[in-house]
């Protein structure tokens, strides 16, 4: 809109009839059915993607926040239209999640690019939904903000504090080790997610929202707002004036998501000890931008980028303590000496101008001073190795590092199928210090990468008091989950990584430290090996299925389709 001759507002991108003078009558026909005036019919179009679903719990709150966005936009003298797009709630899919954030990044971008607008409002929360909502945008390319349904407030069960999802965990651990029965874990499944929002603790949804801001995507302060705060409905009206803001100053998401900024989501993920998806998610979109991310460049982060915010997984709070204890920007001016500060962002202003101009309350307990931190090093560490030749991820903020430098005997399961059947088997030969493989659980799977890398404990350990062993496999995990789990495991099992070869007894060495995960086995024995192993990858008939199965790239590479990021290998 910075060029007077660009069409503004429901102008833009006619469709094709022969006769653009027609299709623009045609259109306006079209809209007066819905009841607008021909004024507002010739302002500029802020488009509202809207995620509401009644098979996404988190999203409850989404049309609330879509009629706060258009107020915003009308105040602002904008025309907002909403559009409906495919939502995804995290445990109503199957297989999985991750399997359709492509496919819902795909319509995303489509209906931004094939309808007409000049700026868009994001209005996503569940995990796959906000990574999916900026791949689109990134792609479309025109001035967009991101809106989250905001975390889940916690609850009380019998004096305690509960919140999704690591709390679900923790009771389902207990229940595992017959440490308490039916009715206990039955109640506290009614007390777990009582609230409309994302879930409560620095799992998928909050890391996304919180890398959101950081790469300047979201207002400032709007990341850990409770889903249920009013603060919530006045950021969304908020958003919908800003996204007008940036049509009419001609700032498009690629002026915001740039090396700098996606250096600077990678700092605040490793500060906040973030969810492990979100290093897949932020590959993703920074790769629809033509930005690579290195899993070593990570590695250099990490070193330098400490643990400042404690909220579980791996400590005690929750989102909505640091929303009161002064949120994202608290933790982006720990930050400050780290950071890109001339990165732009959606509010019209720069990082550093930004946090130049916040009153600065923080509470300590919750987000710890840069010199003071948690860990000296961030929450995420790649490991490179024979097992994983082109890497994979560790929590270190929610392992045990007293399992951080050993070999151990692979107990191994080729399938979700095989692990479900045989962990708990009293017969099962697994000692606490032999690392748990699981194999077949990577991109090209038949169950497409599942949140199962948080392997429990086989049942006959965890009544011997076992908390944690050494796990590895292709598969995620959740960000609500903990223990010392190397996921991500690059290439995958179906696709023949060396994964795939590991058999019952090998050793396995590692070294979070030497940053490596190594399979001790000659590299003859290993071909041998290869030569007898059947392909394990899925190749569907027909469908979506059939495209993610052909396109789907390893995590390394966020799992997206080849042909939708900015720069295609493949012919
Ligand atoms: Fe939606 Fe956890 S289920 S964020």
């Amino acid at each position: 809109m910075s060029d007077a001759d660009q069409p503004v507002g429901l102008s833009r991108g006619l469709t094709n009839y022969g006769d653009p003078d027609f299709a623009r009558y045609l259109r306006l026909s079209m809209a007066r059915a819905m009841g607008y005036s021909t004024d507002l019919l010739r302002k500029p179009v802020v488009g509202i993607a809207s995620t509401y679903s009644e098979f996404n719990n988190c999203h409850r709150g989404v049309p609330e926040l879509v009629t706060a966005v258009k107020r915003g936009v009308l105040a602002a003298g904008g025309l907002p239209l909403e559009f409906p797009t495919i939502s995804l709630g995290e445990v109503f899919l199957n297989p999985t999640s991750l399997f359709f954030r492509n496919l819902m990044s795909m319509d995303t971008e489509e209906m931004i690019r094939g309808q007409p607008m000049d700026a868009v409002v994001l209005v996503g929360g569940c995990d796959k939904t906000v990574p999916a909502q900026l791949m689109g945008a990134v792609s479309a390319g025109l001035p967009a903000v991101q809106v989250v349904t905001g975390p889940m407030m916690t609850s009380r069960w019998r004096g305690e504090r509960l919140g999704a999802c690591t709390d679900c965990r923790r009771f389902w651990a207990k229940y595992r080790a017959g440490e308490i029965d039916d009715g206990t874990v039955e109640e506290v499944e009614g007390n777990l997610a009582t609230t409309a929002g994302t879930c409560a603790v620095m799992g998928t949804a909050s890391t996304m929202a919180s890398i959101a801001e950081a790469l300047g995507m979201m207002l400032p302060g709007t990341a850990a707002i409770p889903a249920v705060h009013a603060d919530r409905i006045r950021a969304a009206e908020a958003s919908g004036a800003a996204a007008l803001a940036l049509a009419r100053a001609g700032t498009t998401i690629r002026d915001i998501v740039t090396p700098e900024s996606v250096e600077n989501a990678m700092r605040v993920l490793l500060a906040i000890g973030g969810s492990t998806n979100a290093i897949i998610h932020l590959t993703a979109i920074a790769g629809r931008a033509g930005i690579e991310i290195d899993l070593k460049r990570l590695n250099e982060l990490s070193d330098t980028t400490p643990v400042l915010v404690d909220l579980k997984p791996t400590g005690p709070f929750y989102m909505e303590d640091l929303h009161a204890a002064g949120g994202i920007g608290a933790v982006l001016r720990e930050l400050k000496p780290l950071l890109h500060l001339d990165c732009k962002t959606v509010a019209g202003q720069t990082l550093g101008e930004r946090l130049d101009a916040e009153p600065g309350y923080v509470d300590r307990s919750v987000v710890r001073p840069l010199n003071e931190p948690l860990q000296p090093q961030g929450g995420l560490v790649a490991l490179f190795g024979s097992l994983a030749p082109r890497g994979a991820i560790l929590k270190r903020a929610a392992a045990d590092p007293k399992l951080f430098e050993q070999e151990g005997r692979a107990v191994v399961f080729n399938s979700l199928e095989d692990l479900s059947s045989r962990i708990d088997d009293p017969d099962l030969d697994v000692r606490p210090e032999d690392f748990l493989v699981l194999q077949n659980s990577g991109p090209l799977s038949p169950s497409g990468m599942p949140e199962s890398g948080y392997l429990p404990i086989p049942q006959k350990l965890a009544r011997a008091g076992v908390k944690d062993m050494v796990r590895i496999s292709d598969a995620r995990m959740s960000g609500t989950a903990y223990g010392t789990i190397i996921l991500h495991v690059s290439p995958d099992a179906a696709s023949g990584g060396p994964l795939g070869l590991v058999r019952n007894g090998d050793r396995i060495r590692l070294s979070v430290r030497d940053r490596r995960i190594d399979l001790l086995v000659d590299e003859a024995e290993l071909e041998k090996r290869r030569a007898g192993q059947p392909s394990t990858a899925v190749k569907p008939a027909r469908g979506y299925a059939r495209l993610y199965s052909r396109e789907v790239l390893q995590a390394d590479q966020g799992c997206d389709f080849d042909f939708l990021r900015a720069n295609p290998q493949k012919e």
